[in-house]
C-alpha cells in the first residue's frame, strides 16, 4: 500500500472514538422522545422487541442487558422478571441509569460497565441487547460472548443492523459522531448467530422505511443432547 493509503486509513482509524466515549444520554432521550423520526423509529422497535418478549420472558427470569443506555427496555423489563444485570459500554449512560432506576423506585438492577464482547459474569435466563451490536466489528465474536452468559435453553433478542439506504444513511449520520457502525446483510448476521451456537427462533426489520434499519433477532442457546440419551 502506498503510504499516502496507509496516512488515510490511520486518519479514518483515528476519527472513530474507541470505547464509550462520545454518547449524551440527554441528547439521546430528546431524539427518541422529541423528534419525529425517533418517535417513529422508538415506536416501531419497541413493537417487534415487545412482541418477541412476550413469548419468552417469564416473571421469575434473570436477565442480562448489554447496551441498556439510558434504560428504555430496563426499566419495563426490570419490572417483569425477578433480577437484571446491565452492561454498558458508556459511564455516562450508566449514570443516566443508575439515577432512573433511583426515581422508578427499581433495586433489582444491577448496573455495569463493559462491552457485550467481553460477556459477563453468571448465567442468565434471558439476553436483550438491542444496540450495542451497531458497534462491534466482529459480531461472531459478539454474539459468542453474549451466549455465554446465557443458560441452555436461554433466549435472547438483540438488532443488527442492515445494509439498507436507512442503515447507509444512518451509518454515515454515525460517522458525524464519530461512530463506527457495521452493517451487515441478513443472511450473513443469521449464519453468525447459528456459528454462535445460537438458533433463530424469529426475526423481524425495523425502522422508518419498508427495508428498516434494523434487523431483530430472537434467538435460543442451543441445548446439546447427549448422544447415549437418544
Ligand atoms: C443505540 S444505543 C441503545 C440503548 C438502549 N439499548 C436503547 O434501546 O435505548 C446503543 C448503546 O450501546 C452502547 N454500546 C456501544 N457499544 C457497546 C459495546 N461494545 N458494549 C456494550 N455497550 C455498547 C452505547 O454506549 C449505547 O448506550
Amino acid at each position: 500500500m502506498s503510504r499516502k493509503g496507509a496516512f488515510l486509513i490511520d486518519l479514518g482509524e483515528r476519527w472513530f472514538r474507541s470505547g464509550g466515549a462520545g454518547w449524551y444520554p440527554g441528547l439521546y432521550e430528546w431524539f427518541f422522545s422529541k423528534t419525529r423520526r425517533g418517535t417513529i423509529l422508538r415506536t416501531r422497535e419497541e413493537e417487534v422487541v415487545y412482541e418477541m418478549l412476550t413469548t419468552v420472558l417469564k416473571p421469575g427470569h434473570s436477565v442480562i442487558e448489554f447496551g441498556s443506555g439510558t434504560g428504555n427496555y430496563t426499566v419495563p423489563l426490570a419490572r417483569r422478571c425477578a433480577g437484571m444485570v446491565t452492561v454498558e459500554i458508556s459511564e455516562e449512560m450508566n449514570g443516566y441509569l443508575r439515577d432512573r432506576l433511583l426515581r422508578e423506585g427499581l433495586t433489582n438492577v444491577e448496573v455495569r460497565q463493559g462491552r457485550v464482547e467481553d460477556g459477563a459474569a453468571g448465567k442468565f435466563d434471558g439476553a436483550l441487547a438491542m444496540g450495542p451490536f451497531f458497534y462491534v466489528r466482529d459480531l461472531e465474536d459478539g454474539l459468542r460472548a453474549l451466549a455465554s452468559a446465557l443458560k441452555p435453553g436461554g433466549w435472547a433478542i438483540f438488532g443488527v443492523p442492515l445494509p439498507t439506504t436507512e442503515g447507509r444513511i444512518f451509518a454515515a449520520n454515525e460517522t458525524l459522531a464519530r461512530r463506527r457502525v457495521y452493517l451487515r446483510p441478513p443472511g450473513e448476521t443469521l449464519e453468525s448467530v447459528e456459528r454462535a451456537g445460537l438458533k433463530v427462533e424469529q426475526t423481524g426489520a425495523v425502522g422508518t422505511s419498508r427495508e428498516g434499519l434494523t434487523l431483530v433477532i430472537q434467538a435460543s442457546v442451543r441445548v446439546l443432547h447427549d448422544a447415549r440419551t437418544c
